[in-house]
């Protein structure tokens, strides 16, 4: 492949048993950035003729914890290549009994309570950018148009794992009225928002997390089987999703009063 061909516009990145997306004819870019190595060499390849850069979150083999990942080398890698828009597979608990494993849920809101990540790529000038929403309302619209069963909507609170939650942390999170918790959702989506990139999570429900349930809680052999069924649905929903966020028009990801291509000038 050419530089040119090393390209992509449009990034996805695997979650938890989501290793892999192109059958063939993907190439593999090692990409450096200032932040080291991101989580794995980034995969580019066509989905329907849509150039498309790939990345597993948490290594090829899961060598990467949620509070391990190397979050801004990820998303800086993917930038470099040129993505604006990426979407985000995760897995999640949900924290109501009206969504079960299999559900798939494309969020709205975010709530961090993750504690010690870096999660900003300023740290030598003072920029804050707006993150109301923390999610592209088009690549929202994307996902939720690929996956007509998804729920629309939903808080999910982010935590630092890696152990999962106590049964009061979880009946806590649910009083607040969050749907869905998962360890991974933040700083990725700031870091994001900070590259001027649009961004989507396409929440993959796992579990009845520990508050709700009433047996053992949450187990991480139940998270990965829950994921591996629903993997190829999951991979279905993710292609369409990325053709109809090739023919979106712009959004407001990418507005704020910062230089992007200053700080990657400056730190590249
Ligand atoms: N990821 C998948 N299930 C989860 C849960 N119950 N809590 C936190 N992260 C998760």
């Amino acid at each position: 492949m050419s530089d040119q061909q090393h390209r992509a516009t449009i990034g996805v990145i695997g979650g938890t048993g989501f290793y892999s997306f192109f059958d063939s004819g993907s190439e593999e870019v090692v990409v450096d950035t200032p932040f080291g190595a991101p989580s794995a060499p980034i995969s580019v390849g066509t989905v329907d003729g849509v150039q498309v850069a790939f990345v597993p979150r948490h290594g090829r083999n899961h060598e990467y914890a949620p509070h391990t990942v190397p979050y801004r080398a990820t998303m800086w890698a993917l930038r470099s290549l040129g993505v604006q828009r990426v979407f985000a597979p995760c897995a999640v608990g949900s924290l109501t009994t009206d969504i079960g494993p299999g559900t798939l849920v494309i969020p709205d809101q975010l709530v961090d309570r993750t504690s010690g990540r870096v999660h900003t790529f300023f740290d030598t000038s003072a920029v804050h950018v707006s993150f109301a929403d923390p999610y592209c309302p088009q690549l929202r619209t994307a996902a939720r148009g690929a996956a007509t069963e998804a729920i629309d909507g939903g808080t999910m609170v982010v935590i630092e794992g890696p152990r999962f939650s106590t049964r009061a942390e979880s009946q806590w999170y649910a009083r607040q009225g969050w749907t869905l918790v998962n360890m991974t959702g933040h700083p990725e989506a700031v870091l994001a928002r900070e590259l001027k990139m649009c961004y989507a999570a396409v929440a993959l429900v796992t579990d009845t997390d520990a508050g709700v349930s009433e047996g053992e809680g949450v187990s991480e052999a139940e998270v990965y089987a829950v994921f591996e069924k629903s993997l190829d649905m999951l991979k279905d929903v993710l292609a369409r999703s990325v053709v109809a966020a090739d023919a979106i028009a712009d959004c407001d990801c990418a507005q704020g009063g910062h230089d992007v291509d200053a700080l990657l000038g400056s730190v590249g």
